[in-house]
């Protein structure tokens, strides 16, 4: 066997591959990282930057899951997941679909979170020379994902009349023969906004009409405030271009359970599994046992939402009476846990003198491609929340 070497001489510094060369780091989990530092060096901080709920995981899942490992969840499952949980969400997906092709537990890929779902979907549809329209702003990752994939993100902005959603106008206006989809994602992340069924439908018949792929992430659907949010499976009559993404982390509180998922035409979920099956193999066996407690005991999942929907509107309601009574300019969120505002500047400088001078962090809206605005999360206690948007108020 050939001796082992230490010599360095020639060893070439790293530098990322053209594959990672362009790619940035996740601003809204920078946000959290660096507020946990400043708490971890003894500052009050108030994280108002997180993208996840602040409450614990329902009992019942947490007991449902502890059951699952005493019975043996520990081993490998199939890669795109296990049937029952399969097919809880495929039962899910068919009480809102109406079309010819309801979701079978074939064409539904389970993942490790629902970021995973959605890099999925971006790296088996797109490739390089494709256009995929980004309706902007929109979540961060969106845009990395399809580069990784090589195609090329194409921000269409919305305007702030349409509480910065965008129209099928505005899609079909930034169309090229290259596009290939449109990513879709209401209620909104960072703006809260969401999709009528009247403006989703624009935009659905204009995909048709064009043959795009849609990608309708409706990881927020079950955190509205003033009427349910509409999913796209209620709208369309058959799911041949459709992707539709969901998880159970903003929902049923599970962020660290890391469970999402694709439904897809089977074709695409047969290619979505071959990849998964050579980067991450199946989602963690136990997360998968807390999802199917969490989509299949309805009462008790019902309850839970009920309950952290009624907590996210009062913090809601409460910072919107700040904002209000300052004149301060802001997206009125009907969904998710953000609020998206506009502090006429710099919004990375303004986000960073806010944690640097009173302990308040939220995201610079540079991260969703409109630098002049900051996203706050209200996934946070109310009085927190409420400090947080005054101290906001009075640094503007
Ligand atoms: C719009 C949107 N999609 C997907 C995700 C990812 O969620 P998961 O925890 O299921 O990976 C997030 C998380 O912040 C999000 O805001």
């Amino acid at each position: 066997m050939p001796a082992v070497t230490t010599a360095t001489a020639s060893l070439v510094p790293f530098a990322p591959s053209s594959n990672v060369a362009q790619l940035k780091e996740s601003a809204t989990i920078a946000v959290s990282a660096r507020a946990r530092a400043l708490k971890a060096a003894g500052r009050q901080v108030i994280d108002l930057g997180a993208g996840e709920p602040d409450f614990d995981t329902p009992v019942f899942i947490r007991r449902a899951a502890q059951k699952a490992i005493d019975s043996g969840a520990t081993r490998y499952t199939a890669t795109e997941g296990i049937l029952p949980l399969r097919e809880a969400i495929a039962a899910q997906a068919n009480a809102l679909y109406r079309g010819t092709d309801p979701v079978k537990p074939g064409d539904v890929v389970v993942s490790t979170g629902s970021k995973q779902s959605l890099f999925n979907t971006c790296f088996v549809l797109f490739g390089a020379g494709d256009e995929v329209l980004v309706p902007t702003p929109s979540w961060t990752s969106y845009y990395e994902m399809v580069v990784l994939a090589k195609a090329a993100p194409v921000p269409v902005f919305g305007s702030r009349s349409r509480g910065l959603k965008v129209t099928a106008g505005e899609l079909a206006d930034a169309a090229t023969p290259r596009t290939r989809g449109v990513m879709l994602n209401s209620p909104c992340n960072p703006t809260g906004s969401v999709y009528s069924a009247e403006e989703l439908r624009d935009i659905l018949a204009l995909a048709a009409d064009r043959g795009w792929w849609v990608v309708s992430d409706e990881i927020y659907l079950q955190i509205a405030y003033d009427a349910p949010a509409t999913s796209v499976l209620s709208l369309v009559p058959d799911r041949e271009r459709l992707i539709l993404i969901n998880g159970v982390a903003k929902s049923y509180a599970m962020t660290g359970w890391r469970i999402g998922w694709a439904i897809a035409p089977r074709a695409v979920s047969a290619s979505m599994t071959a990849l998964q099956s050579h980067t991450t193999s199946n989602a963690a066996a136990v997360s998968q046992h807390a999802a199917v407690a969490a989509l299949t005991d309805t009462a008790a999942a019902e309850a839970a939402v009920t309950e952290m929907v009624r907590h996210f509107r009062a913090r809601r309601d409460a910072a919107m009476d700040v904002l209000d009574a300052a004149g301060v300019q802001y997206v009125r969120p009907e969904g998710a846990f953000y609020l998206y505002i506009d502090v006429g500047g710099d919004g990375a400088e303004f986000a960073t003198r806010l944690l640097d001078s009173s302990g308040i962090a939220v995201v610079p809206g540079s991260a969703f491609l409109t630098p002049e605005w900051v996203r706050v999360s209200y996934a946070a206690p109310i009085e927190h929340v409420v400090e947080g948007v005054r101290k906001l108020v009075a640094a503007l």
